[in-house]
Parts: C-alpha cells; structure tokens; sequence
C-alpha cells in the first residue's frame, strides 16, 4: 500500500529540552502537513508493544524505559513520499553519522537518545498513526 503519509514521535528527550516548538517549525517549514497530533505518554505495555521489532535486541529495556519516562509528542505528517522524505529530515538513527541540518544532528544526543521517530515503511506508517490516533483525531 502507498500512502502520503507518515508517523513520528518527538521522543522524551525533545520535550524535556524543550525543543518541540523548533522541531515542529523544521518539520512544517520542509513541507509537511499535520494530520494529527498530540502530547502523550506512552505505558511500558504501549512501548514494548510499538517497538516489538527490536524486543530480541540488547537495548530493548533501556528503549523501552528511554520512550516510557515523560511526554511524547506523537504525530501523522502528510507529504509527497512521506515516509522517506521524512527519514531524510530526521537522518541516521546515530546523530553523529546524521547529516548537517538534519533534526537528529541538531537536536539528539546520542544513538540511545535521538530525539525523533520516523515511520521506515507505508504500511509501518498506517500501523503506528492508528496505535495512536483514532479516525475522529485525524484532520
Ligand atoms: P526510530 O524507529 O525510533 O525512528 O529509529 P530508527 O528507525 O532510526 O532506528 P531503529 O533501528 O528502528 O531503532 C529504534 C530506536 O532504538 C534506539 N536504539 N538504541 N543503543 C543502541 O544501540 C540503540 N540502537 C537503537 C533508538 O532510540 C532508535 O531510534
Ligand atoms: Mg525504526
């Protein structure tokens, strides 16, 4: 399935910064339409569950304790090729590997902590945006 869209978390970390207002200002000046969004928290139930992909990982428990510990912001962003655009505007999962101008070399602190989530696939995109919004919160 193609879509336009996809899904992102300013994770933890971004809030607690204080960085949310010049994320979404990044986020909206490179072309992105908000779809939804919202402040939430996240349960360990609600993490493991969201990032099961990894639960065979070794970083699994501090993933899940890092996405659990304060405030997200959750979100559907709508584009032209959303999901990859998007992926280009975060950069690498590590920050030092992401390139200059991206939101991770600005704003994450290491490969643990990265600031922002991106959808890596359409149908991920459709599966995350509805785990946290339901129809009635998507404009
Ligand atoms: P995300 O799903 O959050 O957009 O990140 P991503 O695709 O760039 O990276 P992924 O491989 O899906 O990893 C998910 C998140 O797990 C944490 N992580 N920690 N300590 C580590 O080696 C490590 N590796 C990954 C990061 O928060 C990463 O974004
Ligand atoms: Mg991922």
């Amino acid at each position: 399935m193609v879509t336009n869209r996809t899904f992102t978390m300013l994770k933890p970390d971004a809030v607690e910064k204080g960085h949310v207002g010049a994320i979404i200002e990044k986020i909206t000046a490179s072309g992105f339409r908000i779809v939804a969004m919202k402040l939430t928290q996240m349960t360990k139930a609600d993490a493991q569950e969201f990032y099961a992909i990894h639960k065979e990982r070794p970083f699994f428990p501090e993933l899940v304790e890092y996405m659990t510990r304060g405030p997200i912001v959750a979100a559907i962003l709508e584009k032209d090729n959303a999901v990859e655009d998007f992926r280009t505007l975060i950069g690498a999962t590590n920050p030092a590997e992401a390139a200059e101008g991206t939101i991770r070399k600005l704003y994450a602190a290491s490969i643990g902590e990265n600031a922002v989530h991106g959808s890596d696939s359409d149908e991920n995109a459709a599966i995350e945006g509805a785990f946290h919004f339901s129809g009635r919160e998507m404009f």
